[in-house]
């Protein structure tokens, strides 16, 4: 089956096509990074006017590069949240103008728990989902920091989130301390190599707490006061060397804090085969080197589809559609050419799953 994923949540527009919700066919991202640096983080308003400029030419590109036209596709997926709603609503009036144009059914994706389906894109053709499942999941991204118990692929129960910042937010926030631009977190990571973790000794987060949250406002305040107590109040410059050590420093305890919750986490669900790690920090280098440690292997997506991309919302709407199969037999492709849901309201013919 191909599925079209579309995707245009935040600041990145994707299209992509994906067979079968593993093989990628063609996938195409148009990123405003360089449009939103010199504000030091994404205007809503422009990302919106940003998705209406690429997503015709994106999806165009896209078709074209895989020799495919739409009466080829079967399913069209696309984000419906959670995002900025200007951005969002670009993406999904253009889904179901082709929807309705075409006459493809349409299914609505949940941007955070397609994030956890890209781990599955492009795994070797052999592995099975009964291999993968019952795992844990953790998104790690800009905007969200979240921490699941998945049965089966498209169960997600909750264990856990931040209860302030995400992690990729507080790369991006140090790296702004750090004068490394937007977003931080590759260049905090490629400082932090020429630098020593131990050098600064950081807060360990959430010690003391008994449950999984995440929480990292008091290792930012912390760096925040360091820097301060090393500028003199901003008299004096931080010297690279000093940057460097304060990257290295504050990388290792923003992991460090990850891995301890998973061990724990681990411990509690002693049947869980992988950890499916997914969101923008997964590309983090030092962070799949600590990851190594645990005993239960870790599984990311392909380098390039840990940020936002069209192809996990294509899988994510291909794993929906399969779930609803096995809900329902009956369950017709036609059914999904209900379009009558928005970037607001919660679509109803998802088969609420216990989780
Ligand atoms: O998944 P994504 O595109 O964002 C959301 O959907 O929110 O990930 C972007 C985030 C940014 O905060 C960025 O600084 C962070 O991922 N990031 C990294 C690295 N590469 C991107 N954080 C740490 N180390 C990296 N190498
Ligand atoms: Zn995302």
């Amino acid at each position: 089956m191909i599925v079209l994923g579309i995707e245009s949540s935040c600041d990145d527009t994707g299209v992509a096509l994906v067979e079968d919700g593993t093989r990628i066919i063609a996938s195409e991202v148009a990123s405003q990074v360089a449009r939103h640096a010199e504000f030091g983080g994404v205007v809503p308003e422009i990302a919106a006017r940003e998705h209406l400029l690429a997503i015709e030419p994106l999806y165009q590109g896209v078709l074209q590069k895989a020799q495919i036209s739409l009466p080829d596709v079967d399913l069209i997926a696309v984000t419906q949240g959670p995002g900025l709603i200007g951005s969002l609503l670009v993406g999904l009036s253009f889904a179901k103008a082709l929807a309705l144009k075409s006459g493809k059914p349409l299914i609505p994706v949940n941007h955070v728990h397609a994030h956890v389906h890209g781990a599955l894109l492009d795994l070797p053709q052999s592995t099975s989902l009964e291999e993968l499942f019952p795992c844990l999941a953790l998104v790690v991204s800009g905007g969200h920091l979240n921490l699941y118990y998945m049965k089966e692929v498209n169960r997600f129960r909750l264990l856990a989130s931040t209860i302030d910042d995400a992690c990729g937010e507080c790369f991006d926030k140090v790296a702004k301390l750090l004068d490394l631009g937007y977003p931080g977190g590759g260049p905090l990571e490629r400082l932090a190599q020429a630098g020593d973790p131990l050098h600064f000794p950081m807060p360990t987060m959430m010690a003391a707490s008994q449950d999984l949250d995440f929480s990292y406002s008091g290792l930012k305040t912390h760096v925040v006061q360091l820097i301060r107590k090393i500028t003199n109040h901003g008299k004096d410059p931080l010297s690279p060397e000093t940057k460097a050590h304060l990257a290295a420093a504050f990388q290792e305890e923003a992991l460090s804090q990850i891995v301890r919750k998973l061990k724990t986490a681990l411990q509690n669900h002693p049947d869980s085969k992988n950890i499916l790690i997914a969101g923008g920090v997964a590309s983090n280098q030092r962070f799949r080197e600590l990851l190594s440690s645990l005993d239960t292997p870790a599984i990311f997506p392909p380098p390039a589809y840990c940020v936002d991309n069209g192809a996990m919302i294509a899988a994510s709407g291909w794993h929906e559609w399969q779930s609803l199969v096995q809900a329902e037999p009956d369950f017709s492709l036609d059914q999904l050419k209900r379009f009558e849901w928005d970037g607001f309201s919660r679509y109803d013919f998802l088969a609420t799953r216990a989780a």
